[in-house]
């Protein structure tokens, strides 16, 4: 018979993926040689630590240009909070991060990050015997019970404190309450990490321009906005009527943006009346998988998910695009199904291409086929958007015989839904060039045409790549 366990102490250690850390390790060692590093890196003036955090206006992760560092932890504090913690989801974002430079002899002691709501450390460098960090029992009534009753012993019940090695490219997280000290480094080369602490984002952020006249009034924000009474849309899990939430702007404008003068694209610009709010509620809704295929990627190196929304007409959206197909293509179309669908692409390991899998949209039995995507996410979220493509076999920037005819003899250069990323890229594709992502702009373009979401940087790790998609057909 064994007693049950209560007040577990959760604590996070990941290993990133060589690649990666190599990487961030490149970065942070050029930005060590910087006069922004000279003059922030200072030794501390109680600790043996040299360290960026009295410079509180500095960031390591923008002065050294980590994104990847960034995203990978706003993507583990999320998973920290919803999967282990079991809290609702919520936009988590740095609130403070700092570089630590340990010489030989340094250490540091005990503290907590108090304040923030998970704090980690990651290593950059950590040489052998550089010392661990080191979490005593927070339960201080049962550490010294421990050491009254000599009842101190390996277990993790019975441990008076944990000590976590450290290793290059180790991130370690943990509730910014737990208290943590740093062993001596013995070795006789430096421990180089970044701190990190996060706290929830407030929920109008995302959205709005931050005023850089109040800086103190954004950041004061503690309380997120609670959904104003009476507007459903404003609330996750609540019903929307479609054209309300995706209400349009009256004052549209079509513009014919040829790639190169071969592509013939469309955009619509600032189509949305109220792009926060659809970013907000699309972002909350949950995704089931699409194109989930035995042995493929998809759950394994990134989420490819959908949302399917039915419509109802008239549709103001459909109309739209129904109407600028008219009038720059000369073309009668109608949606070639009842619903639009919401791809919701997120990425769990590293990215391996520029761009997803090269495909056209094409389906057989229509005369004309129209691809319409709407951008979803956020301006400080947006990084690529849709590029287009020759294929190189038979030179050709539309579906044709000779692309259909190297599918059959190679299935890896087609869209077969067993990875995200394409196998082949360099020999088969010739990008020719790309549309970018913006909040609320509908590019539209004939589906005979091969294209693929592009992703020319790391990112999508914290947050999903939010695309409406739907096609308008004759
Ligand atoms: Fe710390
Ligand atoms: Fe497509």
């Amino acid at each position: 018979m064994s007693a049950d366990l209560y007040f577990a102490v959760p604590l996070l250690v990941r290993d990133v993926q060589p690649a990666i850390h190599e990487a961030i390790h490149a970065k942070v060692s050029a930005y060590l040689n910087t006069d922004a590093a000279r003059r922030d890196v200072v030794p501390s003036p109680e600790e043996s630590v040299t360290t960026s955090y009295y410079h509180p206006e500095a960031s390591v992760l923008e002065d050294a240009e980590l994104d990847e560092l960034e995203a990978l932890v706003i993507g583990m504090a999320k998973s920290f909070l919803e999967d282990t913690l079991k809290l609702a989801p919520r936009r988590l974002e740095i609130e403070r991060a700092w570089i630590n430079i340990f010489e030989p002899g340094a250490q540091e002691a005990q503290h907590t990050h108090d304040g923030s709501l998970l704090s980690c450390s990651y290593y950059v460098e950590a040489p052998e015997n550089c010392g661990c960090i080191v979490f005593p029992d927070p339960i201080g009534a049962r550490r010294s019970y421990r050491q009254f009753t000599q009842t101190a012993g390996p277990d993790l019940l019975t441990r008076s404190d944990i000590a976590v090695a450290v290793q290059p490219g180790r991130l370690v997280m943990f509730e910014s309450w737990l208290p943590h000290a740093v062993q001596c480094n013995k070795s006789d080369k430096p421990r180089i990490s970044i701190a990190i602490n996060l706290r929830a984002a407030p929920e109008s952020v995302a959205a709005t321009p931050v005023s850089t006249e109040e800086p103190e009034a954004v950041s004061a924000v503690s309380n997120p906005a609670q959904p104003a009474v009476g507007d459903p849309a404003r609330s996750a899990g609540k019903p929307f009527l479609f054209n309300e939430l995706f209400e349009l702007r009256s004052d549209i404008g079509i513009d014919l943006q040829p790639i190169k003068e071969q592509i013939p694209t469309v955009v619509l610009d600032n189509l949305l009346k109220h792009p926060d709010r659809v970013r907000e509620v699309i972002g909350s809704t949950p995704a089931t998988n699409w194109k989930h295929e035995q042995g493929g990627r998809n759950f394994i190196d990134y989420y490819d998910c959908r949302l399917r929304f039915p419509i109802r007409h008239p549709n103001s959206l459909v109309s739209v695009a129904q109407q600028a197909i008219n009038k720059v293509y000369g073309v009668n179309t109608r949606p070639s199904d009842a619903s639009v669908d919401v791809n919701w692409f997120m990425q769990i390991d590293a990215r391996r291409a520029d761009f997803a899998v090269p495909h056209s949209d094409i389906t057989e039995h229509v005369r004309r086929s129209f691809t319409c995507i709407l951008y979803l996410n956020a301006p400080d979220e947006c990084s690529g958007g849709t590029a287009f493509f020759r294929f190189r076999p038979s030179n050709s920037l539309t579906f044709d015989e000779g692309y259909a005819r190297a599918v059959k003899d190679d299935s890896r250069i087609g869209e077969t839904g067993l990875d995200y990323w394409p196998e082949t890229t360099g020999d088969v594709w010739e990008l020719v060039g790309t549309v970018d992502m913006v909040p609320g702009r509908l590019l539209i373009f004939p589906s005979e045409y091969f294209h693929a979401a592009h992703h020319p940087v790391d990112s999508f790790y914290a947050f999903p790549r939010l695309t409406l998609a739907f096609w308008m057909i004759n």
